[in-house]
This record gives structure tokens, C-alpha cells and sequence, in this order.
């Protein structure tokens, strides 16, 4: 296994001590969408790096009526189609080895029962000493069912003693304040707060992880992020896609809930924190719900005047023509779902005082791209930057978080030739020519931190209650409007002319990506 682990270069260096302890992964819902895209990839994956410990089993958990070889074809599938990399046939058989299949109703204790058997005849079998993790890829209204019947059939043991259980919980956590605290408090009847992994893939993406080295790795950064010396921030999260088959749940969402709530305020949290005293999980956190408890609240009537949301309306994709949100499947023809919002946001604190944070995300724009930029202030309006028509461009830090991970520098240079004629310039850094291209799936890794119970990069149970506390405002805001209409925007354009109106009434542009 350390062979396998010094020969790939994304984990040469570590040891074999990066392995996790024996254990099971329970996926509820393992026969789903999430469970297809996403985690079984990662779990090859991660077998494939040889970084899972030799003693691992996946179950899948759902009433789906599959078996093992049933659930090891669905996983198959789901890897051919969105694993990063391809189904290598010698390494297929120990992966679908550790594959097993539970079929059962969430609500049926009989069903917990079984799994319970079964769990004991595979750790016999596998030499996992009863340690397991439970993934809920469910609805979040099948959150209390679930641990409640977990804990009932005695699945959830002690964190001081005996072998390890742990929760993972999928974001949103809840759709607003008080339904995030009564899913927290379902959690805590049944397990400790140091075993519940509240999961935000986008915490998991290298680039949002590369934050804080980039931050406090680096002398030059760290002196000028402030107000001193920022001028502003763009935060973008655009997407292609549209809702695809997910109505059902986004009608219920829509982009505050599904985006900003979680995501976003995460990484906005990660960009904007002070730097932690240790690398702790409990420091880091502590730095981001401090962080969160600075945001100025948006509510009432500054709702209208700092955040603009909208739904994509008819247009192009690739250039086939697309319905607009109101068109889709199972989208209400009256749906005021807002499927873009774009916020201005203000942190009260002393290094940010003053400094909006500009945040716009959206499905059905011309592109995928997301990425955080940070706009330096202009140099005064001496030497240099005296032409007031032809002011410079400021200098630009971009952190690209995806598709092109990586980051760049805005500078001014002079264009070679006799005059003094200035040109703006990138410094520019791209993963893929770097450190190669394949950079690993935020799942992976998330899964083999909950293994090995390193909780940094998950939502603690008070920072999500503080970004339901901010986003409430803005959210009842729009509720007491009881509008019967949002802008349109046209499915593959930047969004609505009000989100422009909005960055720009201060002075400034959205970035043109
Ligand atoms: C999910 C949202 O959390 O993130 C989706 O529910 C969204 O609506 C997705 O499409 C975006 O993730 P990524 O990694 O593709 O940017």
C-alpha cells in the first residue's frame, strides 16, 4: 500500500499513516443519483491511490430491490461515467470485492435489523473491528427517521469507547433557521457533535483548500488583505446547467438555499477569516463562525437594494435552444424559484470594514466557472495613473476554483518601446500544468477525512446555524414579498441587467469571464 501511495505523485511524500482505520460505509440512498456521480467514484478512486484501509467494505443501503452483484454493476455504471478516471479492469475485481447491497425501507426497523447482520457478518468476514460510517444521501425530511432507527437498533456506539461511528449529513442542512436547528437536534439525540460530518463539497475542491496555504504560506499576501489595501471582492459560482431532473428539490431551494447558504458563505468564510492559531480542526472552524457572525445583516427593506435574484427564461445552450426554468419538468408554470441572486455583502469587522463582497451565482449561464477576485485599491493619480480617461486597471488576484483550477496575478507593465506605455499583465498558474491534470474529486477527499475523523473541512452544527441566521433575512424578505414575479434572465446569458445595476451603482463591474 505505501508503494502504491510513493508512486502517485499527488500523495508521494505521505505515508502509509494517511490511512484510515478498518471500517464500513453504510450509503443511504446508495442506489441514487449522488451515490452513481459522485461517491462510489470517489471511493475507486481513492482504492485505486491504494489510500483505503486493506479492511473496507461499502454497503448500500435503500429500498431499491438490488443485490450485491446488482448494486456492483450500478457502481460500475456510475464510475464509467463520472470517475476522473477510467474502470481499470486489474483493479476492478478487489474494488467490487468490497461492494455489498441492503435493501430495506428507511422507516422499517426490521430492515436495521438485517443491516445490523449483516454488518456483523461482513466485519467478521472483512476483520473491521465494528467501525462505521453512515452516509445519509437522502431527503432531509428522512433525516430523523433515519438516526432515530439507527440508534434503536443499536448501530451508533459511544465516542469514548468502542469502535467508531460516524454520521455524514448532505447540505442543505434544513431550509432555514429553525428546520436546520430540529435536524441538529434529531443529530445530537443520537451522536456527539465530534461524530457528525455536515459535508459542503465545495470545501473538498483543492483550490478552496489551497485558501488558507495561500493566505498564511505567503508573506506577500497576507500584509494587504485588508480594507487597506482591498478594494473590493467578486465572488462568481456559475453554472451551465440548469435544473435538469432535480425539480422536485429546487422548487423547494432555489439558488440562496442551494448555493449561497452553504457554499458560498464557505468559501467566502475561508477567504475572509483571520488566521486561526492552529491548523485544529476546532480552530479553523472557529475562525469561520466567527467570521460568519461579522456578516451585516441583509434584511427587510435593504433586501431589495443588495440583492437582486432571477430565473433563467427561454435561450440557447451549446446553440440548441433550451426552455426557460418555468418550462422545465416539474417546475410549477408559476414558479417564483429563483434559479440566480447576486448580494452585496458587508463584513463589520476591523480588517474589512467597508469592503462589499460581490457574490452572484446562477444555473443556465455561458459558462461553468467558478472563482473568487480579489480587486486591489488603485495606485494614486501620480506618475502613472494620471490620465483620468484611461485610468490603469487595479491589480487582480483571481483564485480560480473551477473548471481551470488555479490562480493569477493582475499586474501593470510597461509595453516594451521607447514610450512609457502601460499594459496590463497575468501571473498565471494552472493546476493541470503544474501538478498534472487529474486533480482528486472533492469526495475523495471528504470521504477519507470522515474515515479518519479529521472534521476541518466540515460545517460544524453553529456555523450553519449562523449562515441560516444571516440568509434568513433575505429569505423572509422575499417571502413577505409574496412576489408573483422575478426577472428573467435568458438562459445562456450573464444573468439579469438588475445584477449589473447593482455592482455598478457603486462604482464597479462585475468581471467578464
Ligand atoms: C450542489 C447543488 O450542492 O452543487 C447543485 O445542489 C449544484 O445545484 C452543485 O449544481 C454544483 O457543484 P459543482 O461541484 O459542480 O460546482
Amino acid at each position: 500500500m505505501a508503494d502504491v501511495i510513493a508512486q502517485n505523485p499527488l500523495t508521494a511524500g505521505l505515508s502509509a499513516s494517511l490511512i484510515p482505520q478498518p471500517c464500513t460505509l453504510v450509503i443511504f440512498g446508495g442506489a441514487g443519483d449522488l451515490s452513481a456521480r459522485k461517491l462510489l467514484p470517489a471511493l475507486y478512486n481513492l482504492s485505486l491511490d491504494g489510500v483505503l484501509p486493506a479492511n473496507f467494505a461499502v454497503v448500500g443501503f435503500a429500498r431499491n430491490e438490488l443485490d450485491d452483484s446488482s448494486f456492483a454493476a450500478f457502481a460500475r455504471d456510475g464510475i464509467q461515467r463520472f470517475s476522473r478516471r477510467p474502470v481499470a479492469d486489474a483493479h476492478w475485481a478487489e474494488y467490487a470485492r468490497s461492494l455489498f447491497y441492503a435493501p430495506g425501507s428507511f422507516a422499517d426497523p426490521q430492515a436495521y435489523a438485517e443491516l445490523k447482520r449483516r454488518l456483523e457478518k461482513i466485519e467478521t468476514e472483512f476483520g473491521i473491528p465494528g467501525n462505521r460510517v453512515f452516509y445519509l444521501s437522502i431527503p432531509p425530511s428522512l433525516i430523523a427517521t433515519c438516526v432515530d432507527q439507527l440508534q434503536a437498533a443499536g448501530l451508533v456506539a459511544d465516542p469514548r469507547e468502542g469502535p467508531i461511528s460516524r454520521i455524514i449529513v448532505e447540505k442543505p442542512v434544513g431550509r432555514d433557521l429553525a428546520s436546520a436547528r430540529a435536524i441538529n437536534e434529531v443529530l445530537a439525540r443520537a451522536f456527539d457533535e465530534s461524530q457528525i460530518f455536515r459535508i459542503d463539497h465545495y470545501l473538498g475542491k483543492e483550490t478552496v483548500q489551497n485558501l488558507l496555504v495561500l493566505r498564511f504560506a505567503n508573506s506577500v499576501l497576507e500584509p494587504l488583505w485588508n480594507s487597506k489595501y482591498i478594494d473590493h471582492v467578486q465572488l462568481t459560482v456559475a453554472e451551465e446547467e440548469g435544473v435538469g431532473t432535480r425539480a422536485g428539490y429546487y422548487e423547494e431551494a432555489g439558488a440562496c438555499r442551494d448555493m449561497v447558504q452553504n457554499h458560498i458563505l464557505q468559501v467566502l468564510a475561508m477567504i475572509a477569516m483571520e488566521p486561526p492559531w492552529s491548523l485544529a480542526a476546532e480552530n479553523i472552524r472557529d475562525g469561520k463562525l466567527n467570521l460568519l457572525r461579522c456578516l451585516r445583516p441583509v434584511a427587510g427593506a435593504d433586501v431589495d437594494k443588495q440583492v437582486v435574484r432571477a430565473q433563467y427564461g427561454p435561450g440557447y445552450y451549446h446553440g440548441e435552444d433550451v426552455p426557460g426554468y418555468r418550462r422545465e419538468d416539474g417546475v410549477r408554470r408559476d414558479s417564483t424559484t429563483e434559479t440566480y441572486v447576486a448580494l452585496k455583502v458587508l463584513i463589520d469587522n476591523w480588517r474589512w470594514a467597508g469592503v462589499p463582497f460581490y457574490i452572484r451565482t446562477g444555473k443556465r449561464l455561458p459558462k461553468r466557472a467558478s472563482e473568487a477576485a480579489i480587486y486591489f485599491k488603485p495606485v494614486p493619480e501620480i506618475l502613472f495613473n494620471t490620465n483620468r480617461d484611461e485610468l490603469l486597471e487595479p491589480n487582480v488576484l483571481t483564485l480560480r476554483i473551477q473548471p481551470d483550477e488555479g490562480f493569477s496575478l493582475r499586474l501593470s507593465s510597461k509595453l516594451p518601446g521607447p514610450k512609457v506605455r502601460i499594459y496590463p499583465v497575468k501571473m498565471d498558474f494552472h493546476y493541470g500544468a503544474t501538478f498534472g491534470d487529474s486533480s482528486p474529486e472533492a469526495y475523495e477527499r471528504l470521504l477519507l477525512d470522515v474515515m479518519a475523523g479529521d472534521a476541518t473541512l466540515f460545517m460544524r452544527r453553529d456555523a450553519v446555524e449562523a449562515s441560516w441566521a444571516w440568509i434568513g433575512g433575505v429569505l423572509d424578505a422575499w417571502e413577505a414579498s409574496r412576489t408573483r414575479y422575478v426577472p428573467e434572465y435568458a438562459a445562456g446569458t450573464w444573468g439579469p441587467i438588475e445584477a449589473d445595476r447593482l455592482i455598478e451603482s457603486d462604482g464597479r463591474r462585475w468581471r467578464t469571464l
